[in-house]
């Protein structure tokens, strides 16, 4: 599966994006939202999401990389998102988060940063519908791949199948048709991918290249 990040998108044109955006090959559209406290970048909020969800087709895909994102529940399911994605990192009571978002009628996805193992997912692991591992540090686009990320997938997909999980893996942070390739080959379901689709000069084959790996 792909999800694009609309992050690389030309923001002053967004309705045409999203015009190939919903003919593509794309699954879901990954949105990533920052607050310049837990990320050294702020991108977009709410206001500008509401009219991105009037005229995108496809299921969405949030990303949330701000401190205290339980405080957005209410907010993201307004928006329609299909999945909510919050940090390990900035969640002292992950539980409790994930049974909202659950709540709330979201699929529940945990992200980890590229220094977070993922052995501290044993005990969330069945309780999820998604693991999202950050393969670059994130707060920005265009970031180049963390090889290791292929050796945490592995062990990923090892603990996801001890403790009974039927949570997808996503990747998200450098992928293109190299880096995309080799995580597939390792068991990664879900390729996130910002610029490598949007500032392709084919953006929807690029997006169809990602598909078929
Ligand atoms: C980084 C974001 C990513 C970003 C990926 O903080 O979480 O989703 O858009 O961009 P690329 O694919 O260009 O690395
Ligand atoms: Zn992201």
């Amino acid at each position: 599966m792909v999800s694009p990040s609309l992050l690389s998108a030309n923001f002053a044109n967004l309705e045409a994006e999203m015009k190939w955006f919903n003919q593509s090959s794309a699954d879901w559209l990954h949105i990533d939202i920052m607050d310049g406290v837990f990320v050294p970048n702020i991108s977009f909020g709410f206001p500008v999401l509401r009219h991105v969800a009037r005229i995108c087709c496809k299921p969405l895909d949030v990303h949330l990389m701000i401190v205290q994102p339980e405080k957005f529940v209410g907010e993201v399911k307004a928006l329609g998102a299909y999945l909510m994605n919050v940090h390990y990192e900035v969640c002292p009571h992950l539980h409790r988060v994930v049974g909202q978002i659950h709540e709330a009628g979201m699929k529940a996805g945990v992200t980890l940063n590229p220094a977070t193992p993922v052995s501290v997912l044993e005990d969330i692991a069945a309780d999820v519908d998604l693991v999202l591992l950050m393969s670059v540090n994130p707060g920005f686009g265009g970031q180049k791949f963390i090889p290791h990320t292929l050796e945490k997938v592995r062990q990923l997909r090892q603990l996801l199948d001890r403790t009974g999980s039927k949570a997808l893996i996503e990747v998200d942070g450098g992928v293109n048709l190299e880096t995309g390739r080799q995580l597939k080959a390792v068991g990664a379901d879900v390729l996130v991918a910002g610029s490598y689709i949007f500032s392709a000069p084919d953006p929807l084959k690029a997006c169809e290249a990602l598909s078929a790996l």
